[in-house]
């Protein structure tokens, strides 16, 4: 394989995000989110685990950010936890809350890290959810609200800002399955739902610009190539209408100031609760799209339409049948990267990508020489890493990569049973160690390139 060199400038980071490394869930005066009530929901979370101490990344933090240094990180996306900042999701500003950001900042900008920041990565707090949650249009004007306070505190350091980490998921998963938190299960819910957070991203991104007219201001999106199961007709139609409902959904009314057709019927802009002027609120001129990819998504049609709302598609969960999985079950598939980067720069007229994560969960340890010997997440990264370079060379403006994660961390209703770090966590000792795949990505880091490492 020729070299696969990367742009001198591109940005080389590690996400997270607050709930699944933070812990000290009550201290400095946070609130509760509803990941906490979930966790403590019986049978939601696999052992009953849960984030109150996570990686205890709020008392470790100086440790973490020196370890990133260690490894050359140019970047850290990490995630902003709503309820420190407003403990009942309005009001004032806690000042504590502010302040463990304030010095993660500070620690990164000494450490030549360049912090980016995610305002919400799904710590609802549970104060706003009681009051109706994602589905009641006001959790949008909320968000717009904290989004300018913390905008206010950390825009004269943070340059780089995410709205929203994978709204899909995050509703998918949490008002039409239930099975991330807050549970509920509730098509219409759900419909309108995803149109509050279309508002928030519209008056967020208002909100921030408003405070700070001279950072980067983006999105992060889940997005996943939609690929027909068969060469049937209805199979094709129906890898379309799932790339509109799940890929562009929450991407056409920022762009476009509209909701693409993903229905057999139209658009139930009704049940949804838009409103007069909506289209144009849901409106962000977004700095660059980031996008969050680890597999694809195969597609057929659904005659029965089970989704009882003419979406009329089937996808099995996890990827295709083909590539090998990861201890999560998802499909090892890196030209979804390929794919998927390509069909934005072709249908979106070349906007600048950022990959705000890819990664995969191997469950390695530390053998008797304290070695994890994490083969298999070098190879996933060098493979999805050599299809992001082919891509880059066919056209697509990217400017970043951020390998999730930098540590073992909870994967939410997985809990910890699911290892996504290049830093491996002992959870009993919290004890840090790099793990071969951290040490194969500062080499790439260093090199820019992925041929010799
Ligand atoms: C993404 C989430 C992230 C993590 C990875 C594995 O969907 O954004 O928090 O759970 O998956």
């Amino acid at each position: 394989m020729s070299a696969r060199r990367f742009p001198d400038d591109f940005t080389w980071g590690f996400a997270t995000s607050s709930y699944q490394i933070e812990g000290a869930v009550h201290e400095g005066g946070r609130g509760p989110s509803i990941w906490d009530t979930f966790c403590r929901t019986p049978c939601k979370v696999v052992n009953g685990e849960h984030g109150d101490v996570a990686c205890d990344h709020y008392h470790r933090y100086a440790e973490d950010v020196a370890l990133m240094k260690s490894l050359g990180a140019r970047a850290y996306r990490f995630s902003v936890a709503w309820p420190r900042v407003q403990p009942t999701g309005r009001g004032p500003a806690n000042a504590a809350g502010l302040d463990f950001y304030d010095r993660l900042v500070d620690a990164l900008l000494a450490a030549g890290i360049t912090p980016w920041l995610t305002l919400y990565h799904w710590d609802l707090p549970q104060a706003l959810e009681d009051a109706g949650g994602w589905p009641d249009r006001d959790t949008a004007f909320r968000f717009a609200e904290y989004a300018s306070l913390v905008a206010g505190t950390l825009g004269d350091r943070v340059s780089t800002w995410l709205l929203l980490n994978e709204p899909q998921v995050f509703l998918e998963r949490g008002y039409r399955y239930g099975d991330h938190a807050p549970g509920r299960r509730d098509l219409t819910a759900y419909l309108r739902a995803t149109h509050t957070a279309n508002l928030a991203v519209g008056l967020g991104f208002r909100a921030v610009r408003a405070v700070r007219p001279d950072v980067r201001l983006g999105t992060t999106l889940y997005l996943a190539p939609c690929e027909a199961a068969t060469g049937s007709e209805a199979a094709a139609a129906a890898a379309e209408r799932s790339h509109r409902f799940e890929n562009v959904w929450f991407l056409d009314p920022a762009l476009r100031g509209r909701y693409p057709e993903a229905f057999l019927g139209p658009v139930p802009l009704d049940s949804m609760g838009v409103r007069t002027d909506d289209l144009e609120l849901v409106r962000a001129p977004l700095d660059f799209l980031g996008v969050n990819v680890y597999n694809r998504r195969v597609v057929s049609a659904d005659p029965e339409d089970a989704s009882g709302i003419g979406l009329a598609y089937h996808a099995a969960s996890g990827g295709g049948g083909e590539g090998p999985r990861t201890d999560l079950g998802w499909e090892v598939w890196p030209e979804a990267i390929y794919d998927v980067v390509m069909r934005l720069t072709h249908e979106y007229d070349r906007p600048i990508i950022e990959i705000t994560e890819n990664g995969c969960a191997y469950g390695d340890t530390p053998d008797a020489a304290g070695v994890v010997n994490d083969s298999r997440r070098i190879a996933y990264h060098r493979r999805y890493l050599s299809a992001l370079a082919r891509a880059m060379a066919d056209g697509a403006d990217v400017r970043g990569y951020h390998a999730w994660s930098l540590l073992d961390n909870v994967e939410w209703a997985d809990g910890v049973t699911q290892r996504f770090g290049l830093v491996h966590v002992d959870f009993g000792t919290q004890r840090r160690t790099i793990k071969r795949s951290g040490h194969w990505y500062a080499r790439l880091i260093e090199a820019g390139a992925l041929k010799g490492c």
